[in-house]
């Protein structure tokens, strides 16, 4: 089994993300951080408690940073609602709330395994695996890769023409990860946006008749208005749960290794990933950048993991 951490802005596709993991024996997820993102901190670590509660597992949640490292927070609650959650009722979080923080969690965590055996998937911006890795440098070398949802190439931005949004609300934090020297795994809205749902896979999960697929075909049904209007697409794009699939099943995918920069002062352009993919620019390759995604694979294990929760 492999060890990893989510740090996340849940948002409905990081929680099929987290459950997702949850529902894989191959992956032994140390714990939850949660990042201000898809909507502030209060509401992304509330809703990260929620979907920890609804997977019955016994999974720590750590509260990480409210803000970007030095910009104002944007949020997406035009995407995912006023909670973040939008789409199906789930109460009071009743799962714990871990007392230390998230940044320090990933800190104590890496130091405490043995090197090369923890892996970060980041699903939100990228504010606390900077923050940790500014604050503590010698994890930096011990992490065994990240494997991370942000970025665009051929596909373009989301949020602005240039830019995707997790890179976008954290630009800074972004390219320090990106400039670490770490392993890299990048799932842009090229991969992403290939994940789309299809009614028949939500009427599966609901035909589970488990909290689990109710939540799930819920969220996703939510989370569809969205891309209907704004892109005409029918379905709804699983960005982040691609992170974890990759982990699970790596051959569904396929990239390059290439060279990933990050514009932080670009007048229109911040935030973007600046993919060399042709390899003009003679720069080395810090990522794996994905591109594409046997997506009835891709589904058929999301339907088979969920199918085994609560
Ligand atoms: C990313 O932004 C968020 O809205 C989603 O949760 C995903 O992580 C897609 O651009
Ligand atoms: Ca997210």
């Amino acid at each position: 089994t492999r060890k990893i951490i989510i740090d996340t802005d849940p948002g409905q596709d990081d929680a099929v993300a987290i459950l997702l993991a949850l529902a894989s024996p191959e992956l032994e997820v140390l714990g939850l951080t949660t990042v201000a993102g898809n909507v502030p901190l209060d509401l992304t670590t509330r809703n990260a408690r929620l979907i920890a509660g609804l997977s019955g597992r016994d999974v720590p949640v750590h509260a990480g940073s409210a803000a970007p490292l030095s910009r104002k927070l944007v949020t997406a609650e035009y995407v995912h609602g006023k909670t973040g959650l939008d789409g199906i009722e789930l109460g009071e979080p009743v799962h714990p709330l871990s007392s230390e923080d998230g940044v320090g969690f990933i800190i104590e965590t890496l130091r405490r395994e043995p090197p090369g055996t923890v892996t970060l998937v980041p699903i939100g911006p990228l504010t606390n695996i900077a923050a940790a890795f500014a604050r503590a440098p010698d994890i930096v070398p011990r992490v065994q890769q990240i494997v991370l949802m942000g970025g665009a190439y051929f596909e373009v931005g989301n949020v602005t023409p240039a830019a995707e949004f997790n890179i976008y609300v954290d630009p800074e934090a972004a390219a320090q990860v990106f400039a670490a020297g770490v392993d890299l795994v990048v799932m842009p809205l090229d991969v992403t946006h290939k994940a789309l749902t299809s009614a028949d896979w939500v009427a599966g999960m609901r035909a589970l008749g488990t909290k689990a697929g109710d939540a799930v075909a819920s969220w996703t049904d939510f989370f569809e208005r969205y891309d209907r209007e704004k892109y005409g697409s029918a379905g709804a794009p699983l960005h982040d749960p691609c992170t974890v699939a990759w982990l699970i099943r790596p051959d569904l995918f396929s990239g390059r290794r290439i060279n990933v920069e990050i514009e932080t002062e670009g007048r229109y352009t911040t935030g973007m990933t600046v993919a060399d993919w042709w390899g003009v620019t003679g720069r080395p390759a810090n990522a794996l950048f994905i591109g594409d995604v046997d997506r009835d694979g891709f589904f058929a294990l999301l339907s088979e993991r969920i199918a085994t929760l609560p």
